[in-house]
């Protein structure tokens, strides 16, 4: 006799099979992936953030390894949205999970573009990157300022069809109050964390590792400042938050739901083992049998 177990979560009206999902940019639209990863056991695939036209990214090299996880500068490259409607949607909509598009750009009309042209497709939710640190112009501006969120958090909510995940950034002093102006402009969800803003120099070459000088770090270094932000954000705000940052096993997976997140995503340990999202599903459904837990939502700690 086993539990009644149920893993569904609910995010702005959309079901989800599991709580997993993979993180914006480390799983391009789930192509490369399919041959390790049975796209059916993700709860959604969050593809690569896409423009309005494409863009070239950064120059080269613009990733590397640091302790604990790794520094990148990719520069937000991408086909632009026409290819992805045409070609990456399709390929997604074979499978039984959620399609969830992660958008960029760098002015707001950049954004809007988007956001229309995505309006009839079958992409179930929109995840808004403002806070991507390694494109000059806009982006991570309207995730730094709490009046520019906002700004873009409603003019975006006029144009989507469907529900908007605000991304925030962490390269803030105040995560909650960010966290309060995406709610306030309407936005349906929250996810957060991006990467922080990282340096590496070689010290025979005397010269930064990365072309760009600086780059976002991501994987286990940063899990617990991660974990801090989503437990901060999710009390401050009633929307739900997916969180990630640093998840590498179903037992960070369990941290971040414990802290307040009502999903989560899984970025640079896809690069260490492609097979990872699938594993922390698994590792979930495990945890929840061992103690018992019917429901995602049971998760959550009751935390002060
Ligand atoms: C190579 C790489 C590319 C990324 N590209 C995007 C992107 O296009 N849009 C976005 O919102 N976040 C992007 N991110 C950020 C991740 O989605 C995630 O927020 C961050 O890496 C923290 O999670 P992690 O530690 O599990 O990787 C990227 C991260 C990496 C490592």
């Amino acid at each position: 006799m086993g539990i009644n177990m149920n893993t569904k979560v609910k995010i702005a009206g959309v079901e989800f099979k599991n709580p997993v999902m993979t993180a914006s940019g480390t799983f391009g639209s789930g192509m490369e992936y399919a041959e390790f990863v049975d796209l059916n056991r993700l709860g959604a695939v969050v593809t690569k953030g896409v423009a309005n036209v494409p863009w070239e990214g950064n120059p080269v090299p613009r990733v590397a390894e640091v302790y604990g996880g790794m520094l990148n500068a990719i520069g937000l490259q991408n086909p632009g949205v026409d290819v992805l409607i045409e070609r990456d949607i399709p390929f997604l909509q074979q499978y039984d999970t959620k399609i969830i598009v992660n958008v960029c750009g760098k002015t707001v009309e950049d954004y809007l573009e988007v956001v229309e042209k995505l309006g009839d497709t079958a992409a179930d939710m929109l995840e808004i990157n403002v806070s991507c640190p390694n494109v000059k112009e806009g982006a991570i501006a309207f995730g730094q300022k709490a009046d520019c969120l906002y700004d873009i958090t409603s003019e975006i909510k006029k144009k989507a069809k469907q529900p908007v995940i605000m991304k925030l950034s962490p390269n803030v002093t105040d995560i909650t109050e960010m966290a309060k102006a995406a709610e306030a402009a309407g936005a349906d969800a929250l996810s957060m964390i991006n990467t922080i803003t990282g340096m590496k120099i070689d010290i025979h070459k005397r010269k930064f590792v990365l072309a760009n000088q600086t780059g976002g770090l991501s994987g286990p270094a940063i899990k617990p400042v991660a974990v801090r932000m989503v437990y901060q954000a999710s009390r401050a705000v009633k929307i739900p938050v997916i969180g990630m940052g640093g998840i590498a096993c179903a037992e960070d997976a369990i941290e971040f739901l414990m802290a307040g997140a009502s999903a989560i995503a899984v970025g640079a340990m896809n690069f260490v083992n492609p097979c990872v999202t699938m594993e922390i599903a698994e590792g979930i459904e495990d945890y929840m049998r061992k103690y018992e837990i019917e429901s995602i939502g049971d998760l959550k700690m009751d935390l002060p």
